[in-house]
């Protein structure tokens, strides 16, 4: 069965090492070990999922029990170490970013192809069921044609030190808006963002992107003191409306209400319907997972793999270089 292990057990990484552990349990994956470079970190998870830890995942990469890894540690550090990992044989699952450089990425598909690796990228809201169910609806044709989708991310916390707004929470608006609309790129985005506390971090950032007649709009935030934590996506179509609680995903709310027009001109609000769309619970970061293991077991690529991981670092570095020139930026951009 399948050996993993998990590079990176901070904030985010944890979740991987006890998602895998929940998978050993159910008997989808075989041994499970962890790495970090913070020994006592390690240590104190390893104790409590008890598995094997260590420090130096040069250890892991000629470990003939671990085919797999998953690697969450700071993103300007994922090139290195998914690199070693692939020519070593393993296939790899990488947090977003995929890498904090546009020639990181490519080299990384390109290291994968010639080793014949399965490279994924974990732009976890792609499996996240509300998200999915709501993808199945625009491609069945529901909403109709997609007009506006707006993508909202706000918290009050300390800012990243390691990267902005765009690279740690911008990057799903600008993946998902991609995903939902089918296109690998908007035709143009234009950015902006506030720099209170460092000229290198955003800590607040707008984004508008122009897919021709689909719009989207996101706004991101570490500096929005009156919520805990809000992370939501509205989608206006031009049949039907849709929003999603990122923190709900269990539900995908619909709207049937629109703007009727007549000569041309908008006249009123016909509101027909709203429904609660109820889904069986399931972790986004869980299905991410499931969907890596499958891919290994298979040797297929996943849904979100390097392009799409490579398309997303574009756009966001796109959005950096808007912001910091006060133009908008029209793709392809490289
Ligand atoms: N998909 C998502 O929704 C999502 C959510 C949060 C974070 N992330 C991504 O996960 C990554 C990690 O974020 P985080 O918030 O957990 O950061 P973090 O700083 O909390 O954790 C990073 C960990 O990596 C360890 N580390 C650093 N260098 C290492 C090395 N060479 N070998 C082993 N361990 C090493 C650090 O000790 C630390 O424990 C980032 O790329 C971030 O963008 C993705």
């Amino acid at each position: 069965m399948t050996g993993i292990a998990v590079i990176g057990t901070g904030q985010w990484g944890k979740n991987h090492a006890r998602v895998y552990k929940e998978l050993q349990q159910e008997g989808v994956v075989g041994v499970v070990k962890i790495c970090d470079a913070n020994e006592s970190r390690v240590s104190e998870l390893s104790e409590a999922l008890g598995i094997e830890g260590m420090t130096d995942y040069r250890q892991i990469l000629d470990d003939r029990e671990i085919v797999a890894v998953s690697i969450i540690t700071p993103s300007k550090t994922h090139y290195q170490i998914a690199r070693e990992f692939m020519q070593a044989g393993k296939d790899v699952l990488i947090e977003k970013p995929m890498t904090m450089a546009i020639d990181e990425a490519k080299e990384l598909i390109r290291i994968a192809q010639q080793n014949g690796r399965v490279l994924m990228v974990g732009h976890t809201f792609r499996y996240h069921p509300a998200v999915r169910e709501l993808k199945r609806r625009i491609d069945g044709g529901a909403l109709g044609e997609i007009q506006t989708m707006i993508g909202t991310r706000q918290t009050f916390g300390v800012p990243r030190k390691d990267m902005g707004v765009i690279y740690a929470l911008g990057i799903h608006e600008l993946d998902l808006f991609c995903y939902l609309t089918g296109l690998d790129y908007p035709e143009n985005l234009l950015a902006a963002t506030s720099h209170t506390y460092s000229q290198e971090v955003e800590e607040t950032a707008v984004i508008f992107m122009d897919f021709g007649r689909a719009k989207g709009y996101a706004f991101e935030s570490w500096l929005v003191p009156v919520l805990d934590k809000k992370r939501e996506l509205v989608v206006v179509g031009s049949k039907m409306s849709a929003l999603i609680d990122y923190l709900k995903p269990e539900e995908l709310r619909l709207f049937d209400v629109r703007l009727v027009t007549h000569d041309g001109l908008p006249a009123y609000i016909e509101n027909k319907d709203n429904q609660v769309v109820s889904l069986p619970y399931a972790e986004p970061l869980k299905e991410e997972i499931r969907c890596f293991i499958s891919c290994v077991n298979s040797r297929r690529q996943p849904p979100s793999d390097g392009p799409v991981g490579l398309r997303a670092v574009v756009m966001v570095e796109a959005a950096l270089e808007s912001a910091k020139i006060g133009k908008a930026i029209s793709f392809p951009f490289e």
